[in-house]
């Protein structure tokens, strides 16, 4: 990714300096026009803008630990992690008198520097202000979301956690299908019925959860319970690991002995998020439930 990012400062005309812990991986963007500086501390040095693209937070404290002064620039910080992580990079740049805005990239690599590309931001407004010219040359579209520093990140930690989520899903529903010796492209073709009720869904969840209300007008706790309840024992007939459905199990057996079973799946996001019902959260010691007490949840 930061070869991408630099790769578009450059097509854009921009004076680029990079580092990377291991220099070689730098050797085409040097034959575009980049500087390679030798410590990430030079790199930073007279740059007007940093940009960090590593592993993680972890990563981008060990780059800069050799900073002896203050850059005058602004350091904006694209590697992955959630808000506390941003929040506490961001007292760390604070204590040594460094301009740091945050943010997270939502599309992969290759979108960088097209239409396609999606970046958040947040932190002091005149930095990303001031940063703007060179931001933009990654592309696409570019969001502000405001002052509070973790609140990119903590975009990013709910959009990775409904890919990854639907990810695990589509590679435990192709096992499944493969293992009843469905051809995988005649799946492909109904699966993507079932990936395109998502945007519908997220509206209706969005509404239901701004409202406080969560009517079972299309399907209940239950109902949904019932049907995970059925593709685990699919699964297992077939040997096919059943640990990612007995966690959902859980949660919505969970769900349910709160009284919950007969609300919309969207109640579910409330629950697990603890803000519910004052007492009752998903991480209470509630037994895990058998198969049947799922299949039984009836409304409240
Ligand atoms: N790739 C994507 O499509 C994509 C999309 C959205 C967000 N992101 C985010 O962008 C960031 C970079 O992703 P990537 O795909 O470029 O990952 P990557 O290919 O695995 O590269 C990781 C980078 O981090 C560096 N690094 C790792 N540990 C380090 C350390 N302790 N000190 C200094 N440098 C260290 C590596 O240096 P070496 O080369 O020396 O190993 C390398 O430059 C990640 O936070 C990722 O989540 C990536």
């Amino acid at each position: 990714m930061g070869r991408a990012l630099a790769a578009a400062a450059l097509a854009a005309g921009h004076p680029t300096v990079v580092w990377n812990r291991t220099p070689d991986k730098a050797e085409a963007l040097v034959a575009q026009g980049a500087m390679l500086a030798p410590t990430a501390a030079d790199a930073v040095g007279g740059a007007s803008v940093t940009i960090a693209c590593v592993l993680n937070y972890g990563a981008v404290r060990a780059s800069l630990a050799g900073l002896a002064d203050p850059p005058e620039g602004t350091l904006v910080n694209l590697s992955s992690g959630h808000a506390g992580e941003a929040r506490a990079l961001a007292s760390w740049a604070a204590q040594r008198g460094i301009n740091y805005l945050d943010g997270a990239i939502l599309t992969p690599a290759p979108t960088i520097g097209t239409g396609a590309a999606t970046i958040l931001y947040s932190g002091p407004q005149t930095l990303f202000h001031r940063s703007r010219p060179l931001l933009e040359t990654f592309g696409g579209t570019s969001i502000y979301l405001g002052e509070d520093i973790g609140v990119a990140s903590a975009y990013e930690m709910a959009l990775l956690d409904l890919f990854a989520m639907s990810v695990g899903g589509l590679a435990h529903a192709f096992a499944l299908a493969i293992a009843e010796g469905i051809e995988p492209a005649a799946f492909a073709r109904l699966a993507k019925g079932i990936g395109a009720l998502l945007p519908d869904l997220a509206d209706r969840f969005a509404d239901q959860l701004a409202a406080g209300r969560f009517p079972a007008d299309v399907s209940s706790i239950a109902s949904a319970g019932s049907a995970v309840a059925h593709v685990s024992d699919a699964a297992a007939a077939r040997g096919i690991d059943t640990t990612p459905l007995r966690a959902i199990q859980r949660i919505i057996g969970r769900a349910a002995a709160a009284g919950y079973g007969g609300d919309s799946y969207a109640r579910l996001a409330q629950f697990l998020a603890g803000t519910d019902h004052p007492g009752v959260s998903a991480e209470s010691a509630a037994p895990e439930p058998s198969q049947s007490a799922l299949r039984g949840a009836g409304p409240r």
